[in-house]
């Protein structure tokens, strides 16, 4: 698969102005206090759809053939990709079909079904829908999407960070959620170009490691897939995605998610923003880690906001008690 470039970030920019708002990024005293270090929190959490994915989604949709685009779209995700995948078709007037794990949590499905996609609901995992959708896509010609592994997605996704660095200058790291690692990968292709001395450091649940266990090994690798943070449960890591990453990502931290979920607290008390788990995992990686942000400058983004009423509960009993409650009792 084709390695994006920053010509590509560069064509994405182009692509997206106009489609897209240019999202917010503030520093927060209370949540920098927090946290021991100078957070920048990049609002992903609220463009249009609530997730950073729209962005992977537009350059994609945006760039397709006459020919693909008569043939439609297959995705497999959680929710969010799904959700932006399903609004850039409508948009650009192909057809979508998005393929979900059994059981998805009913607004991501509503909001899927509310742009005219056609959802499938097939398999326990994530993985599971993955296999179905692929072979969906063989069987009818349809273009696969995934979440993360495609040039187009990561182009897109990169748009955050090049918006990121024109908005807050230098940064000494940022920190980035993972699940199949577009958006870090995205990262990665930006600081690269714009900011060499950044450090770019992915975060993962230690429940669902198998991006950061394939950092480590140098090569894909699959894991048990037990994490409560929706957006960043992968079974297994990704061959592009992971070629980027072994060129330019600096770090791989794991945090538990019982930190996710006290980020979302501090998020929602600090930063007055609704963050989804997924996008407070890189605030949970400041929180886990002090020593390695103190007194830096870090960006974190906060890259979805489409937290289920159950999730909230749990944040805000989580911050009223200090420490995680029962995840099964809150869910
Ligand atoms: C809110 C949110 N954050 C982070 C991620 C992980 O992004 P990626 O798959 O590009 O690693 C996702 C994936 O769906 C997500 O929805």
């Amino acid at each position: 698969m084709r390695v994006p470039t920053i010509a590509d970030v560069s064509a994405a920019e182009g692509r997206l102005r106009g489609l897209l708002p240019v999202t917010p990024t503030w520093s927060y005293p209370s949540l920098s206090e927090t946290c021991g270090c100078e957070v920048f929190v990049k609002h992903e959490n609220v463009p249009p759809v609530g997730a950073f994915k729209v962005r992977g989604a537009f350059n994609l949709v945006a760039g397709m053939s006459v020919a693909e685009t008569k043939r439609g779209v297959v995705a497999y995700s959680h929710g969010n990709h799904a959700i932006a995948l399903a609004y850039a078709a409508a948009r650009f007037g192909v057809d979508c079909v998005v393929v979900m794990p059994e059981g998805p949590d009913p607004a991501k499905a509503a909001a899927v079904r509310s742009y005219g996609a056609k959802l499938v609901e097939s398999g326990k995992t994530f993985d599971e829908a993955r296999a179905f959708a692929e072979r969906m896509a063989r069987e009818r010609g349809r273009r696969l999407v995934p979440p993360g592994d495609d040039p187009d997605i990561i182009a897109g996704a990169a748009t955050a960070y090049s918006e990121l660095f024109a908005q807050c200058g230098e940064l000494d790291a940022l920190v980035v959620p993972v699940g199949s690692g577009g958006g870090a990968a995205g990262a990665c292709l930006v600081a690269d170009h714009l900011a060499p001395g950044c450090e770019v450091i992915a975060v993962q649940s230690a429940a669902s490691p198998a991006a950061h266990d394939s950092w480590q090994a140098g090569r894909v690798v699959e894991r048990p897939n037990r994490s409560i943070v929706d957006g960043l449960a992968t079974g297994t890591g990704f061959e592009l995605t992971q070629r980027i990453f072994r060129e330019r990502l600096d770090d791989f931290l794991l945090v538990d998610d019982a930190s996710v979920v006290l980020a979302q607290w501090f998020l929602l008390r600090d930063a007055h923003t609704v963050a989804e788990r997924a996008g407070a995992a890189g605030v949970a990686a400041l929180l886990a880690y002090p020593s390695r942000f103190a007194g830096k400058r870090v960006g974190a983004i906060c890259t979805g906001g489409n937290a289920t009423e159950a999730e909230l509960r749990l944040a805000v009993e989580s911050g009223a008690t200090g420490r995680f409650p029962n995840a099964s009792s809150g869910e």
